[in-house]
């Protein structure tokens, strides 16, 4: 056990005594597994309210949910939270997960809950959750782009059908917000802190959970004078709890890293789902596939997969250079051919960057793809005889370095491979499949515009 309970008293930065209170400006900080506990039960203390701003941006946000109010409208705002999780099923959030493609962690557990809540454009609330996330926790937050962020979901909060009713009631739009973006980089979090546990850590989830904490501090502020632990907290005094440091203390007791009652995170159980879901499932985007959990493999080699791919590509590409600029749509997205070239090469990346940090033992890179979701005005580009050339280098010497890796590789790290993830042959299968891009713009030869699909 640490000897230390308190931290010296240091002034606090963000300290501003609760508006009943007298001024205060100290901070204490509690790091022993008894007072934190306590602390977290302590109604004098309260998470630091939130001073509420412009209707529909972020500080108003913070002033509407449960998670920086205390009393009655914490009861009735976590309600609003726990409804919507009550409706969610742990297990269907895990298989979504592992079969989402989004490599970016936080828009594809903050997606996979937006879908499961039934709201529209659940890719899109995602990334905008992700933009409110960053001020979230934020005192005074001051971000434009936040505030736009929030503008921008709170209509999107109904349910697919469209309720009137349920319209009209804004604490309940606003507190689905906050469980999403709660969501968001807390559970990105012990995902990413799950796979640097290593392969070696049998239960990664409960490893990163009980060393390597996602949430690992918590602020409290003193509505009225308490006593924590035999120490005398005035009223106005602002209150760091240190819960790593507090499990770290009594490893022989449930770690603190959901908090405890009565704030005990509300969606645990969906958090650990959807985080077993992204660390065990598909790595990364799965493409045409994305409804199979695991790419289909066989006999053939697999470092002559992504050439022969490769090649079935640049001959597509080799009819586009007539290409009337009409987009074509496959599976509800936009392809052209430019927009295609630059997903099969990222796609082609993007599993190359995998491979390498797993043979490296290192844990692979979370990373910002917007993948097929959007597209640019350089993908409507015209595609000329000189992109035809370009693409054709870069294709051809991705695939050199593809093909050689995969025949350095042993049958052993072919299918026992290293790190978390699909198996460098699943993944070798599966980006061969990246001609969906390419076939989704089809033979554009005249008289044969086509999908190859
Ligand atoms: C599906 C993912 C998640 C959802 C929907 C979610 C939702 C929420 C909500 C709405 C609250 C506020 C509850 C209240 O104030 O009464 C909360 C609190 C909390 N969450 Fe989560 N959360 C998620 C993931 C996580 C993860 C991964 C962690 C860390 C391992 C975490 C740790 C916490 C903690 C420590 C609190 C308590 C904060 C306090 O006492 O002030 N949450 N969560």
């Amino acid at each position: 056990m640490a000897d230390s309970t308190v931290a010296p008293a240091v002034p606090a930065a963000s300290a501003v005594p609760a508006a009943s209170a007298p001024a205060v400006a100290e901070e204490l900080c509690f790091a022993r597994y008894e007072e934190v506990t306590a602390a977290l039960a302590d109604p004098a203390l309260v998470p630091p309210p939130a001073e509420s701003g412009p209707v529909g941006g972020t500080a108003w946000l913070r002033a509407g949910v449960a998670r920086f109010s205390a009393g009655e409208p914490h009861a009735a705002r976590r309600a609003f939270v726990e409804a919507d999780l009550a409706g969610l099923d742990p297990d269907a959030l895990r298989s979504a997960a592992a079969a989402g493609f989004e490599a970016d962690v936080r828009v594809r557990a903050v997606r996979v809950l937006a879908q499961a809540l039934g709201l529209a454009e659940p890719e899109a609330v995602a990334r905008a959750v992700g933009v409110v996330a960053r001020s979230y926790f934020v005192e005074r937050p001051e971000d434009p782009e936040a505030d736009a962020a929030v503008a921008w979901l709170l209509p999107r909060m109904l349910p697919r059908a469209g309720d009137a009713a349920w319209a009209e009631d804004t604490a309940r739009a606003v507190n689905r917000i906050g469980l999403l973006v709660q969501a968001c980089d807390a559970t990105a979090t012990l995902v990413e802190h799950a796979r640097a546990a290593g392969p070696e850590a049998a239960e990664p989830l409960a490893a990163a959970l009980r060393h390597d904490p996602p949430v690992r501090t918590m602020r409290r502020r003193a509505l009225g004078p308490t006593v924590v632990g035999g120490v005398s907290v005035p009223a106005g005094t602002d209150v760091l709890l240190d819960l790593a440091a507090a499990q770290a203390d009594r490893p022989d007791l449930e770690p603190l890293t959901f908090g405890t009652p009565p704030r005990l995170c509300p969606g645990r159980t969906h958090a650990l789902a959807i985080a077993a879901g992204i660390l065990y499932g598909a790595s990364a985007e799965a493409g045409p596939s994305a409804a199979e959990p695991v790419p289909d493999t066989d006999d053939r080699d697999p470092a002559g997969l992504v050439p022969a791919m490769v090649e079935h590509v640049l001959d597509l590409a080799g009819t586009w250079t007539g290409w009337d600029g009409r987009p074509a749509t496959v599976d509800g997205r936009t392809y052209t051919p430019h927009k295609a070239i630059r997903r099969v090469t990222d796609h082609l990346l993007d599993h190359l960057a995998e491979l390498e940090a797993r043979l490296a033992g290192e844990p692979t890179q979370p990373d910002h793809w917007h993948a097929s979701a959007g597209t640019t005005p350089a993908d409507l580009a015209p595609f000329t005889p000189v992109d035809l050339d370009e693409a054709r280098s870069r294709l051809t010497r991705l695939a050199r370095i593809w093909s050689a890796r995969l025949a350095s590789l042993t049958p052993e790290q072919l299918d026992r491979s290293p790190g978390t993830g699909w198996s460098f042959r699943q993944i070798a299968f599966h980006v061969a499949e990246s001609a969906y891009y390419a076939n989704a713009v089809g033979d554009l030869r005249p008289q044969e515009r086509t999908t190859a699909r």
